[in-house]
Formats: C-alpha cells, sequence, structure tokens
C-alpha cells in the first residue's frame, strides 16, 4: 500500500524483490498524492509496476483522507484476502490502511506489517506521530530501519517476538538510482553551476503558521548571499508563501516545481549541504554523506545525528540559527560511518520476515 511521494521509494524495492522470489504482490494507491509531479513522475522513475488499485482520496482534512481511504480499502482486502498487508512510513494512508486490515484481521486472515516502525519524534502534535504510534500498536510484524526503534517499541509494551531489525529501505532505492541520477546533472540544467544549497520545507510546523515561514525563508535567504539555494517547493508551502505575501524572501532563491525521484536525487547528491523538514532527506543525505541542516525540534530519526551528518537548528528557531547552523554544518566531514542497514539489502530482509512468518 501506497499513497505519498515519500511511500513510492519504499514500496519499489519490496515489491521486486516479492517478484524475484516468486511472491505475489498487489499494489494499492490510495491517491493521497495525485499530482503528476508528487506520484506519477516517481512510478516512471522507479518504473514501478502501475497500482493495481487506484483509491483516488486526493486532498482533504486529515478525516476526510484517512476516511476516504478506509472506506476504498476495505473492499480491496476483502477481495484481494492476502496473506499480508505490508504499509510503510507514517502517512494518513498508512494509519487508514492499518486499522482496516486491524479490523478485519479474524475475518480475511490477513495479517499487518509495517515498514519503517518505531521511529519516534515523541512530539504528538505532527500528524505523524499518531499516525507511527496507532499503526505500530496494531501491527503483526514491526519491521525497523534503525535500532533505537526498538527500545521505542519495547517501552510501549509491543512483543519483542513482533520486532525485526531490517534497515532502511529507502536507501535500497537510492542505491539502484544513483548512477543514473548522477547523469542528469539537475543543478546545471537549473542554471547553478558550483557549489549550491538544496532546501526542502513542507511540515504544517513550518510551513502552515506565518510567522514560523517567515523565520524560515529569511533563514534561506541570509545563505543565499554565501550560496545559491535551490528550492524544489512542495504544493502546500508554495499556496502559503503566496497567501501570507511572503514572496519577496524567496525572490533571489531558485525556485523549482517538485521534482520527481532521479531529479531530486541528481540535485541532493551534487549539493554541498541540505536544508529540510523532510525524513526521507535526512536519510537520503545520511547514506550520501552530505551535511543536512534539520529544519525541527527534534528527529525521529537520531541515528543520523549520531552517524554526524545531521544537525538540529537550535530552537526556538531563528534566521540568525539557521544561518549559523547551516555555516557549521558545512564543515563536516565526509568520511561518516555508514549506518547499519542501510546498505541497499533492506527489501530482501523485509521480504524473508513476511516469508518466515
Ligand atoms: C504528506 C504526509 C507527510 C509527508 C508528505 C510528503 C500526512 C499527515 N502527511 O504531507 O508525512 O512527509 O506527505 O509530501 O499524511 N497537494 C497537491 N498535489 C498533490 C498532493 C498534495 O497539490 O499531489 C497539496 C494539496 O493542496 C494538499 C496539500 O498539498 O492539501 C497537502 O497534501 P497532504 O497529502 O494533505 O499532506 P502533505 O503536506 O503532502
Amino acid at each position: 500500500m501506497a499513497g505519498t511521494r515519500p511511500n513510492f521509494m519504499k514500496v519499489s524495492p519490496i515489491i521486486s524483490e516479492l517478484g524475484r522470489v516468486g511472491a505475489s504482490a498487489v499494489l494499492v494507491h490510495t491517491g493521497q498524492h495525485y499530482d503528476q509531479s508528487m506520484s506519477a513522475a516517481f512510478f516512471e522513475d522507479l518504473a514501478l509496476h502501475p497500482p493495481h488499485y487506484q483509491l483516488e482520496v486526493g486532498s482533504g482534512t486529515h478525516a476526510l483522507q484517512t476516511a476516504k481511504v478506509m472506506e476504498r480499502f476495505e473492499p480491496v482486502i476483502l477481495a484481494e484476502r492476502p496473506r499480508w498487508v505490508v504499509v510503510v512510513g507514517d502517512v494518513n494512508s498508512t494509519l487508514a490502511a492499518a486499522l482496516v486490515t486491524a479490523k478485519l484481521r479474524d475475518e480475511v486472515g490477513s495479517r499487518l506489517a509495517h515498514v519503517e516502525a518505531g521511529l519516534r519524534s515523541n512530539d504528538w502534535r505532527m500528524p505523524e506521530e499518531i499516525n507511527r504510534v496507532l499503526t505500530d500498536r496494531v501491527s503483526d510484524l514491526l519491521l525497523t530501519p534503525s535500532r533505537d526503534a526498538r527500545a521505542n517499541l519495547i517501552r510501549e509494551g509491543l512483543e519483542a517476538d513482533a520486532i525485526v531489525f531490517v534497515g532502511n529501505v529507502m536507501i535500497d532505492s537510492l542505491f539502484s538510482h544513483l548512477d543514473s541520477a548522477r547523469q542528469l546533472c539537475v543543478a546545471k540544467s537549473l542554471g547553478v553551476d558550483g557549489p549550491y544549497a538544496v532546501t526542502t520545507l513542507h511540515r504544517p510546523s513550518n510551513v502552515d503558521n506565518r510567522d514560523s515561514l517567515q523565520t524560515v525563508l529569511a533563514g534561506l535567504s541570509r545563505i543565499q548571499e554565501t550560496m545559491p539555494v535551490i528550492f524544489p517547493i512542495h504544493p502546500r508551502t508554495r499556496k502559503n508563501i503566496e497567501e501570507f505575501g511572503l514572496n519577496s524572501l524567496v525572490d533571489c532563491i531558485t525556485l523549482t516545481e517538485p521534482l520527481g525521484y532521479k531529479a531530486m536525487l541528481s540535485l541532493t547528491d551534487g549539493a554541498s549541504i541540505v536544508l529540510t523538514d523532510s525524513g526521507g532527506l535526512q536519510e537520503e543525505t545520511s547514506a550520501l554523506r552530505i551535511p543536512c541542516v534539520t529544519l525541527r525540534e527534534q528527529t525521529e530519526r537520531p541515528v543520523t545525528l549520531a552517524q554526524g551528518s545531521n544537525t538540529l537548528v537550535p530552537w526556538p528557531m531563528s534566521a540568525l540559527g539557521i544561518l549559523e547552523t547551516f555555516e557549521k554544518a558545512l564543515s563536516t566531514k565526509c568520511d561518516l560511518p555508514p549506518i547499519e542497514g542501510w546498505d541497499g539489502h533492506a527489501a530482501r530482509r523485509i521480504v524473508e520476515a513476511l516469508l518466515a512468518r
């Protein structure tokens, strides 16, 4: 099951591996993300099989989106009766499919596996934290991307036997597509030569409030004075910059539409530094050994901090704090150690865990 941009690169290696071992897979796309740039481009780049089911739920409030996925996913599971329902990540589609599966467990005999189990920000203001905790609570198999996740799950009283460390499946996609992404030279095609910074922003806590958005953009425009900043802009963020009248703060920044998977990978791989509130980019920069400044108060990916590629911006956030953290992070060494299980083989371990039960 997949629904949003960051889900597609997580399901793609799992589906390939299921095919390799001769197990059949049915891909359900909830349609939470639906634009060419937020969805179709990823299917093309990842050569992902078109979804067998397209639920077309679209945008809406959290309740509406979650309810629509539940309503439309229920007949799918009743018709398909899969041995496993595999959900990934922490988006509304993840929780909705998890709830449907858990409630039909006895009736249809399907069990629920959560890929990326056990990550915690401990910040209940994040919709993703609610989605993560609840999805893990109803899952039969908790597939963790990093060792720290196990302790979080045990602390919440979940069964130790249900937890299997598999590593980070998003990094499988990264390693598979890095060589072809490198051919694209996206920064050059945007007219940027030499060192540059990449930024992305979409968290409600950063972009739905005028003051927070203004602070982050002011920080980025200070950085732009020393290094070009390339900003592929999420639809939510673009809408709010316009609504809050903050266009002047992004005047000098190179804005682009949201990029496809390979174009974004090319841009990230060539960057001197990334400033972001995305979970996926914190992980990808760790794998690529590129310094990352995380524009959040905390992260559910502490392994990236421990490895040394990732730095949290000082809180409360200020334009000066962002600039100073950027300057310090730029001097991060490149010879950082690999993170255990972020090795391109997570999908193999995921499928082994599914077939073993
Ligand atoms: C969702 C996830 C977030 C994930 C992010 C990646 C939840 C609660 N949040 O946030 O965890 O990191 O996806 O992008 O599930 N929109 C479009 N076209 C699209 C999709 C969205 O224009 O294809 C616009 C709509 O105005 C929509 C807004 O973006 O209302 C937000 O989309 P939504 O799916 O609600 O949440 P994201 O902010 O993308």
